[in-house]
């Protein structure tokens, strides 16, 4: 766990700090607060903007050194573009982007103005932007220097100015524990499988009964009673036992016995080798992060029981290691579901959806929620379709689907909605099971989904597909970063804020 950073709203008075973070609008437009700084260090900031060409544009930040006669030993601007036009997800963006330029520069206090360009919600976004932006996963990296490690590194406190203090930090607040829930779903996702398998997953949920989440854990022997084949085949070309963990979050006020609660479900593959039907070794080692949708389901856990959310919530999670031993399942065998419908293994590297059958059964089966979603790194097919910028969404209901869209939208976690249909729920009709785990190599992000729909009954469900987007290309992350997202984490805790509280 990080460090927690100190973040303070104060009025814009006489707070100092080493750096000064200025927030311009496009053209450039300074605001009240910076055109006094300018004119205090003798117009520093105006002839630094021309110098450098510095327009204010979305994405550009400028550096300046400070001044003796200002206090402030170096001065960043942050280009906003047009403020008018950000919305909620912008100003996230523009917060993680203030915390990597403040990264690693041996600050200790740091003063943001945000100079009237934003209001206090979108103070708030901006500082869970700020505190998601210092994200580190360097903790194998024995040869980093201490300077280097750590979250915002040296900075010991950052203060915030606004004219609106009680506002922002009443709307900040719940924020706080999201950017928990988010880090405990990143590092969850960034351990490796050697470190992190099902067992080792179940344990770190420990943490959740601290903050009022109360943590039920089947082995292997319950899974067998409850006839859960289709999850324990997954599990058995691995020497690691397969785990079923539900948690629970009881916020609402009504008693256990007669809330009906929501539920989530993750898929937890600590490591995803294919199986039998092994993966080409290119890349195999990002399936370690194939347990996204559970580590998803546990940060909203966190989530939603650190800032007392208003709800019941179920977090179901099915934790297995997908090997290939001597004992591991084969393409060709035919195995019986909780829901006591057969299906026929094909490709046993298609193995999320057999694990997600039986979860998805049970938590309906057990809870009768009054809406289920699952959340999966569940196929390939995802990334081909949507690539990096939108998870795949599947629905039995349109509103609920609806309702998904808009919290994405809230959220800049988008959300892109594809078919379900009969027709291509013939695909996974086998000819000597009920059903088949695969579906052909045409629309494989659906066909996966119509697997899962077959183990829901008329429970109002989603399925979200976060195969594209639970983790970031090599590309994009720098080293000590690690590359999972927390994909999932605020779109459901937004879901929940916007539909039950
Ligand atoms: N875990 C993978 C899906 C995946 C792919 C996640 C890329 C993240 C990045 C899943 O278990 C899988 O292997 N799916 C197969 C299904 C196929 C065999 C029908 C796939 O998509 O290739
Ligand atoms: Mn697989
Ligand atoms: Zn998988």
């Amino acid at each position: 766990m990080l460090e927690k950073l100190k973040i303070s709203f104060t009025e814009p008075n006489a707070v100092k700090g080493d750096v000064l973070v200025l927030m311009v609008g496009e053209d450039p437009c300074l605001g009240e607060f910076s055109s006094k700084v300018d004119k205090d260090g003798g117009g520093l900031i105006t002839r630094a903007m021309v110098a450098a060409s510095f327009k204010g544009t979305s994405g550009s930040f400028l550096e300046l050194w400070g001044s003796p006669s200002l206090g402030v030993k170096k001065i960043i601007l942050i280009g906003l573009g047009k403020s008018e036009e950000l919305s909620s997800s912008d100003w996230l963006n523009v917060g993680k982007r203030a915390s990597r330029c403040l990264r690693g520069k041996g600050i200790d206090r740091v003063v943001i103005a945000s100079d009237g360009l934003a209001v206090a919600d979108q103070i708030a976004v901006f500082t869970l932007g700020l505190r998601l932006g210092t994200y580190r996963f360097d903790k194998y990296k024995s040869q980093m220097g201490s300077e280097e490690k750590g979250s915002v590194l040296s900075v010991s406190e950052i203060f915030i100015l606004t004219d609106q203090v009680e506002e922002a930090e009443r709307l900040y607040r719940p924020f706080d524990g999201v950017a928990d829930g988010v880090f405990f779903a990143q590092d969850l996702v960034n351990e490796p499988a050697n470190v992190l398998g099902p067992e080792e997953f179940v344990e770190r949920l420990g943490v959740l009964t601290d903050l009022g989440v109360s943590v039920e854990v089947l082995k292997e022997p319950d899974l067998r009673g409850l006839g859960m084949d289709a999850l324990l085949g997954v599990a058995r070309g691995s020497v690691c036992p397969p785990q079923l963990v539900i948690m629970r979050w009881n916020g609402s006020g009504e008693s256990d016995e007669t809330s009906v609660p929501v539920a989530f479900v993750g898929k937890g593959v600590t490591f995803d080798s294919g199986g039998i039907s092994l993966k080409p070794s290119g890349g195999m080692e990002d399936m370690k992060g194939d347990m996204a949708g559970a580590a998803v389901v546990a940060g909203l856990m966190w989530s939603l029981a650190s800032r007392k959310a208003r709800v019941n919530a179920v977090g179901v999670v099915g934790l297995v290691e997908n090997m290939p031993d001597g004992n591991a399942q084969r393409p060709g065998d035919i195995v019986k579901s909780m829901s006591g419908q057969t299906i026929e293994v094909i490709n046993t590297d298609a193995e999320g959806r057999l694990v997600l059958a039986d979860a998805l059964w049970y938590t309906q089966d057990r809870f009768k929620p009054s809406f289920m979603i699952d959340i999966a790194t569940l196929t390939g097919a995802i990334v081909i379709a949507l690539g990096n910028e939108h998870a795949g969404l599947f629905s039995n209901n349109e509103h609920l689907a609806a309702q998904l869209v808009d919290a994405g939208h809230l959220t800049g976690e988008k959300l892109w909605a594809l078919p379900l249909h009969p027709e291509y729920d013939k695909q996974v009709n086998s000819k000597f099971a009920d059903m088949k785990n695969v579906g052909g190599r045409e629309a494989g992000s659906i066909t996966a989904a119509q697997f899962l729909q077959r183990h829901v009954n008329d429970t109002v469900w989603s399925h979200i597909d976060i195969a594209a987007v639970a983790t970031l290309p090599s590309s994009k992350i720098d080293s000590g970063m690690g590359n999972a997202t927390g994909f999932g984490v605020r779109l459901l805790n937004q879901w929940v804020s916007s539909n039950f509280e």
